[in-house]
């Protein structure tokens, strides 16, 4: 039973599975699916890239997923709070809790630019319902974002006021509120990403971002593309961050977690290709770039929106229900921190206020990196580090090596130091097959990545 007896923002226990893997899925779906996989599959060459992404998340990804579950149900706290009854639990080293406390800063990280982005939803939406898309050319469309990101006042207020949204669901405990959002609204974005695939497969190119997103062109690949899409692994399915970790602290003990994990990394990769389908046969059918950034889907998009019939109505919804997956997500990312922060004595209003305005003023460090300070590339000494932004820098120790970290500190800790009958009680029969994997395949899998980034 979970010790957190302050003002939880999710029940004693989530009521059901069918309820944990919403809240699971919720944090999981956001714009890692929709708005960061399709860039950065662009970025890094297509096919090749995303095969790598999908072995990562199969024989690294689901495995720490189950890992990161099983740890939080067992110690039933926050991320911290977990490592630390585990590790004493199993007579192993208190440093442990460092693992814990790197992925909530991880996770504090993440949600600072997390935000920001989230906010370009919100002008999307105004445009949309006001039915500035109708008709509207791609040229048009990418002069529409640069202008966004050249208002920093603009960005300000939308990042303010999605950092406000997290901070309420997480303050308020509005758990009614977190488990409607999941359970209507991640099926209704499903649904609207199949409708927009359909509308993509109407433009005559369709078969070529098949093949760009399937044919794997392994010319294309780097070892750095190779650890883009291992860090993307954890993003996406919201590992090596706490998130897991700090919903498993309310999953009932009668539920199989391997089953579970399964299920949640099949919605989330599904919503991903999903979204791949959907954007690529328009960035072909409008000669746009591939690797264009982060700017890809509010760029084209809007074009196809404006071009289909229904388009400023499908519009609307699209982008709503991205500000929904993205709210979702990150009040499980402040989650992390704030259960911890309720651990310690803090009441949730004010942990999730302070971390929420922690978080919200490292965000106008992103923020303003897309704009007054993009010429501001501090790491430019570092080859590795040149020409990134704050922002680039903040999404690539986050993704490429903080996650990365963590995760392989899980994979030992789970494989090799908690006792092999402790993680089979939890996983049942999985355990036969979760155990060599999380012991052996995913901890080499990580530092044949880390060997071929360092030399
Ligand atoms: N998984 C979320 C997404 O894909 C992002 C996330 C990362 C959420 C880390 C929680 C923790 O958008
Ligand atoms: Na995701």
């Amino acid at each position: 039973v979970p010790q957190n007896k302050l003002t939880p923002v999710t029940p004693a226990l989530w009521s059901s599975r069918f309820v944990f893997i919403m809240a699971a899925v919720g944090s999981a779906v956001g714009l890692g699916n929709i708005w960061k996989f399709p860039y950065i599959t662009g970025e890094n060459g297509g096919g090749a890239f995303v095969l790598v992404y999908l072995v990562c998340i199969a024989i690294i990804g689901l495995p720490l997923m189950m890992s990161e579950v099983m740890l939080g149900r067992r110690g039933a706290k926050s991320p911290i709070g977990s490592m630390a009854v585990v590790a004493k639990a199993e007579g192993r080293s208190p440093h442990w809790v460092g693992v814990g406390i790197m992925a909530t800063l991880a996770a504090f990280l993440i949600l600072s630019f997390y935000s920001v982005i989230a906010g370009w939803t919100m002008p999307y939406i105004v445009s949309a319902v006001s039915g500035q898309f109708s008709g509207i050319s791609a040229q048009s469309t990418g002069a529409l974002f640069e202008d966004l990101l050249a208002s920093p006042w603009q960005l300000l207020m939308w990042h303010s006021l999605f950092m406000g949204l997290t901070i309420l669901v997480s303050a308020g405990g509005v758990r009614h509120g977190l488990e409607n959002a999941v359970t209507k609204l991640m099926p209704a974005l499903f649904v609207l990403l199949l409708i927009l695939v359909g509308y993509a497969a109407t433009t005559g190119h369709f078969g070529e971002a098949v093949s760009f997103l399937f044919k794997p062109n392994f010319s294309a690949l780097t070892a750095e593309s190779i650890l883009v899409a291992l860090g993307h692994a954890f993003f996406t399915l919201s590992l090596a961050s706490g998130a897991m970790m700090a919903y498993g602290a309310y999953l009932p003990k009668n539920v199989s977690i391997a089953r579970t994990a399964v299920v949640v990394g099949v919605m989330d990769t599904c919503v991903a290709l999903l979204a791949g389908l959907a954007i690529f046969p328009i960035v072909f059918a409008h000669g746009l770039a591939a690797g264009e950034g982060p700017g890809l889907i509010f760029v084209t998009l809007p074009v196809a929106f404006g071009q289909m019939p229904g388009g400023s109505f499908f519009a609307t919804l699209f982008f709503v229900l991205l500000l929904f997956a993205a709210w979702t997500s990150s009040i499980s990312m402040l989650e992390s921190l704030v259960s911890y922060l309720n651990e310690k004595g803090i009441s949730r209003v004010t942990a999730a206020i302070g971390g929420g305005l922690a978080a919200w003023l490292v965000g106008i460090t992103t923020l303003l990196s897309l704009n007054v300070w993009s010429d501001f590339t501090p790491l430019d000494m570092f080859a590795r580090f040149e020409g990134k932004t704050l922002f680039d820098l903040y999404d690539y120790l986050t993704a490429n090596i903080m996650m990365p970290v963590v995760a392989l500190l899980i994979a030992l800790f789970v494989g090799w130091k908690v006792n092999p009958e402790h993680s089979k009680a939890e996983l049942g029969a999985w355990h036969k097959v979760w155990f060599p994997v999380i012991r052996y395949l995913s901890p080499i899998a990580l530092l044949i990545v880390f060997y071929f980034n360092l030399k």
